[in-house]
């Protein structure tokens, strides 16, 4: 099976199974784990923040951070093509008391700048309004073709924030995506957020994991609010120890992640039957639309599964094929010529 439903799907890579029974083990909720402390340093380091913690999941990161910024009662602005909005089953008005103020987001993934401005009240002293307390951005934007923010952008965002005494999370579940295709040290996008999480779990390979990094103050209510969610976690350095080899080793090949989800989007831009934006393919996702009457996208996904090619829905009939170390070039050829034959059959009318 060529498996393009997601990046979350990779396997560890041999180097991380053979880390994990050499790791030095520790009681983590002690903070005495030397293996998850080591790689704590070493994502607060690759980041440029003051510290980092570990945690199981994308969605207790994103959660974690929001409640450690976000009083009870407050509002969160958060694009509502987010992970954060869309899939975290609604975890920071359920656990935190947040309100999650949906913003409009733009085809590229950014928050129009007056979008935000518009949701924070004229009138502070009016009791009506419950006060905004956070921006929170998605960086690269999953839902929106894994565009990746600009840096002009993340800039003119924390200038605003900042004028508005508002810290900016960022959910920077595939961040490393984002450096490599804008070729740059993750810290320069990092720079723009008070606080981030990212993934290790997804193109980087490691089987659990994700990291929040921010300021040293801002970690300390990260732990305490990762306790009570049930987070913290004893000899979890045997996790930990493939998150190291996932940062050490497999930041820099996400480029032949991102080489392979253009040849795919290529090879489907040239399809009958098949829209493609070519140009909206950024990082290591690549989203088309079956434009035939002849087949259903239901119909496509089904059809692609019996031949051996996995691909989801997201949204409004939109299919999402992601690419990652468990693809290899020529498979993504295969995956092109079953989508031909599919459409070739589409076009001579074989399902209507
Ligand atoms: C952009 C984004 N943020 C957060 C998450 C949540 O991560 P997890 O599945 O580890 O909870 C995901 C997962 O797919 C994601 O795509």
């Amino acid at each position: 099976m060529i498996e393009l439903r997601s990046d979350t799907f990779t396997l560890p890579t041999k180097e991380m199974l053979e880390a994990i029974p050499l790791a030095a083990l520790g009681d983590d909720v002690y903070q005495e784990d030397p293996t998850v402390k080591q790689l704590q340093q070493h994502a607060a380091d690759v980041m440029g923040k003051e510290a980092a913690i570990f945690m199981p999941s994308g969605t207790m990161a994103n959660l974690s951070a929001i409640m450690a910024h976000s009083p009870r009662g407050s509002k969160v602005l958060v694009g509502d093509e987010t992970d954060i909005f869309i899939y975290e089953a609604g975890g920071a008005a359920v656990c935190g008391g947040v309100m999650y103020e949906p913003i409009r987001t733009k085809k590229d993934g950014t928050l129009a700048i007056e979008d935000l401005a518009e949701a924070i009240p004229k009138e502070f002293e009016d009791p009506q309004f419950a006060l905004p307390s956070l921006i929170c951005l998605e960086n690269p934007h999953n839902r929106m073709g894994g565009r990746v923010l600009p840096l002009s952008y993340l800039h003119e965002v924390s200038v605003f924030a900042k004028e508005n005494q508002l810290p900016v999370h960022m959910d920077g579940a595939r961040v490393f995506n984002a450096a490599v295709a804008l070729d740059l040290p993750v810290n320069e996008i990092a720079q723009y957020a008070d606080s981030l999480q990212f993934c290790l779990s997804k193109g980087l390979s490691a089987p659990i994991g994700s990291m929040v990094v921010g300021s040293h103050d801002f970690i300390q209510k990260v732990y305490r609010i990762r306790k009570m969610l049930g987070g913290g976690m004893r000899q979890v350095g045997i996790m930990a120890a493939p998150g190291i080899v996932a940062l050490e080793k497999m930041v820099d090949r996400l480029r032949e992640d991102h080489q392979n989800a253009y040849k795919l989007a290529e090879g489907l831009s040239r399809m009958d039957g098949i829209h493609c934006d070519i140009q909206m393919v950024e990082t290591n996702i690549v989203f088309f639309t079956i434009e035939h009457p002849n087949i259903s996208w239901q119909n496509f996904v089904k059809m692609a599964k019996e031949r051996g090619l996995h691909v989801a829905e997201l949204g409004y009939g939109r299919i999402r094929a992601v690419t990652h170390a468990g693809v290899k070039s020529s498979e993504v050829d295969e995956a092109l010529e079953i989508i031909e034959h599919i459409m070739q059959e589409a076009v001579v009318g074989h399902f209507s």
